[in-house]
């Protein structure tokens, strides 16, 4: 199969028409996307990222009026929000309907639903007449992409287009959220902060899971891992302890000097958590291929968009 990488927007609705896959640009990771409604098209999307089909998708429509199309119930709660951060990184796990196939939600009884908050994808969705299924474009346990390149490099020849939108503005994936007893749980920790969230739902809940439970993916402990090994600490602990080694460095906004240090990557010189977010995974896929033994990243500020990065390479250090 030959992969075209463009922009062409009627070419990508087209082929998702006929069941086909079209990897999509989001404001968080790029998505591998499928008709949501189609359980054939749904299923290439697994295969074509190697990932086990009992693992629930996100699914992403043009605008959050239509998750009534697809949940039992959307609770004052999550209008709400979606009022306040939709189309955005928030995604919202809702009792599902009928219209949604069982593959899509791991045969479970809820479906995660969002509102992309990109102007090409948002209006991909305004001419198909069907909602996405759309997982970050990775095969299954590496580092999301954030440009279309990075689709390239992996799914070459395995998908039929590549709508490019450039970088994502965000850099980590959505914060997976639902409601239980009226209070907010967050599933996934991501690009709507905690902070923000605290700001209109009052208490909130952390039930970000550890575990191994393979039917939430992006909370399984080993994901988003480099090939090389990755450890996570504070820097100066880090380069003691593995003094000898040839390493790479991931640092939050200060460089370090020492000639076992091979690459480098400062996610933010002025500190600027959204700026280090947007950088994370181009720079991880960077020093992945730096030929350096290890990376040793620096453990982030525990406040804002912090969270969902030091989730993130806590997940790539278990790989
Ligand atoms: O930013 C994002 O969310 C990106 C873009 C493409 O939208 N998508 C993404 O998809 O990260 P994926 O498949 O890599 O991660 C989906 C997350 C997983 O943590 C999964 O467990 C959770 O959403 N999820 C999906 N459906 C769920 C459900 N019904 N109940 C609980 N969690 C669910
Ligand atoms: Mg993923």
């Amino acid at each position: 199969m030959q992969t075209i990488i463009g922009t062409d927007l009627s070419a990508a609705a087209e082929l998702l028409r006929r069941g086909e896959l079209v990897a999509i640009p989001t404001e968080t990771v790029y998505g591998l996307a499928a008709n949501a409604l189609d359980t054939d098209a749904v299923l290439k999307i697994y295969e074509t990222k190697g990932r086990p089909a009992f693992n629930p998708l996100i699914v992403h429509v043009h605008d959050a009026g239509e998750f009534e199309k697809y949940a039992k119930e959307v609770p004052a709660l999550v209008k709400q929000l979606a009022e306040k951060f939709s189309p955005g990184p928030l995604t919202f796990v809702l009792p599902k309907k009928e219209v949604i196939p069982d593959i899509v939600t791991g045969g479970g009884d809820t479906v995660a639903l969002r509102v992309p908050g990109h102007p090409l994808t948002l209006k991909l969705l305004s001419q198909i007449d069907f909602p996405l299924a759309a997982p970050s474009a990775n095969p299954f346990g590496y580092i999301s992409p954030v440009t279309a390149m990075h689709v390239m490099d992996q799914l070459d020849g395995l998908v039929p287009m590549i709508l490019d939108g450039g970088p994502s503005m965000i850099g980590v994936e959505s914060t997976v959220v639902t409601v239980e007893n009226e209070k907010l749980l967050v599933l996934r920790l991501g690009g709507v902060s905690v902070e923000d969230l605290k700001d209109v739902a009052g208490e909130i809940e952390l039930r970000i899971n550890q575990s191994s439970d393979p039917k939430s993916p992006g909370q399984l402990k080993s994901h988003y891992a480099p090939r090389i090994p990755l450890r996570l600490g504070r820097m100066e602990d880090l380069l003691s302890e593995f003094a000898q080694k040839k390493k790479a460095l991931l640092c939050f906004r200060d460089s370090r000097a020492d000639e076992t240090i091979i690459a480098q990557e400062i996610l933010s010189p002025s500190g600027d958590l959204h700026e280090a977010a947007r950088n994370l995974f181009a720079a991880m896929r960077r020093l992945d291929r730096s030929g350096a033994e290890i990376i040793l990243a620096e453990k982030m500020p525990a406040t804002g968009l912090g969270l969902a990065i030091n989730d993130r390479l806590e997940r790539a250090a278990a790989g």
